[in-house]
């Protein structure tokens, strides 16, 4: 298919913020990225952690069995994937969580899903399970809840902004079918830079990353903590200290590509942005709930238990299995790799801070 802007209903020429812009590529009906495409696994465009091995998604399941005994075994308790990918980790969750059977009759299970072909795919896989699918929360109304996400909020894309003179100029996009994407920059909104002046984690930055649609779904997601009592725990690719330049990334079969070679594969590469965990904490203790500490994603499952479980499980494998297995921990843990790079932080409403993970 040769490349047309029109089907992606970009105004030619005109400013488009990068944010609407991602926003249409990755999701416009039946021709966005998110809507035609499955993106996972090693035939697709890039691995997540629960698409590389069950372990990643049973050490969570154990995490969420751990908080439901920290708040007391609450009778009603929910539990929320936000964008749940294939379902690869909410297959895991049920079927550990069938093992603890005073929890497996006091939990409701949600998946949180934009994309309707996603959707679906994690319908057929889920079949007969006791999952229900949501698109907001008003469904949940008794009980604390736990909203997990990995890889979720780098998903949502994200405005960026110069700073020139102490002013804002958002960066925006316009689109020529015969030379490709062109950078320009446009005065900021005034609602926005009143909203970006509000956090201290930007503060003196020269180029600004704001998750202003980001916000927006946690708004929602907090409000419900408040009301309810629970948690959120989110795991990204992200940073605690400044960066100050831009963090999209867009990636294709596994490989990184330029923002010109993704013109023309627009709706066949994902595009993402690493998370500011910094500008993340900040934004959960305005919103009254309190933060643990930020830790990698290595010293979190280290802490849940993972080498310890491999140890067990390596009892029954043959010499190719426990390869791979340690393949597949190197890829989870080490330092340069998820194990680094990927951060967890955890916010919560509740009158127990001990939670798992974090010292
Ligand atoms: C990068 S994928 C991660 C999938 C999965 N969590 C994993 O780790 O394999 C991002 C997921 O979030 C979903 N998503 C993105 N924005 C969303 C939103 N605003 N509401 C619900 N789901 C969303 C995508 O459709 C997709 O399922």
């Amino acid at each position: 298919m040769t490349y047309n802007p029109g089907y992606f209903n970009l105004r030619l020429k005109k400013l488009i913020p990068v944010d609407e812009f991602i926003e249409k590529v990755l999701y416009e009906p039946k021709i966005g990225y998110y809507t035609k495409k499955i993106p996972f696994g090693s035939q697709g465009d890039f691995i997540t952690a629960p698409t590389i091995s069950n372990l990643f998604s049973e050490i969570i399941s154990i995490w969420v069995v751990s908080v439901w005994e920290k708040l007391g075994k609450p009778k009603t308790f929910n539990f929320v994937e936000l964008g749940p990918g294939d379902g690869s980790l909410a297959k895991v969750f049920v079927n550990t969580i069938k093992k603890f059977p005073e929890l497996n009759d006091s939990i409701n299970i949600y998946l949180y899903e934009k994309s309707k072909l996603l959707s679906n795919l994690q319908k057929k896989k889920l079949k007969g399970s006791k999952i229900k699918w949501i698109r907001n929360f008003d469904k949940i109304k008794k009980g604390p809840v736990i909203f997990f996400g990995n890889e979720f909020f780098d998903a949502i894309p994200i405005k960026q902004f110069l700073v020139e003179k102490k002013s804002l100029l958002e960066k925006c996009y316009s689109v020529d079918p015969a030379s490709g994407l062109d950078e320009a920059y446009q005065k900021a909104n005034r609602e926005d830079v009143k909203k970006i002046k509000t956090f201290k984690a930007l503060e003196g930055l020269k180029f600004i990353e704001f998750p202003k649609l980001g916000f927006l779904e946690l708004d929602k997601i907090v409000k419900k903590i408040n009301d309810l009592s629970g948690g959120i725990l989110l795991i990204d690719y992200g940073y605690l200290n400044v960066i100050n330049r831009s963090t999209l990334q867009t990636v294709m079969k596994n490989k990184k590509i330029d923002m010109n070679h993704l013109f023309k594969n627009l709706g066949r590469a994902d595009i993402s942005s690493l998370v500011n965990f910094s500008l993340l904490k900040e934004y959960f203790l305005k919103n009254k709930l309190k933060v643990k500490k930020i830790v990698s994603q290595k010293f979190f499952l280290e802490k849940m238990g993972i080498i310890e479980r491999v140890k067990v499980l390596e009892k029954n494998m043959t010499f190719k299995q426990k390869e791979y297995m340690s393949l597949t921990l190197r890829r989870l843990l080490n330092k340069e790799l998820m194990g680094g790079l990927f951060k967890v932080i955890f916010a919560f409403k509740s009158k127990n801070s001990n939670f798992l993970g974090f010292k």
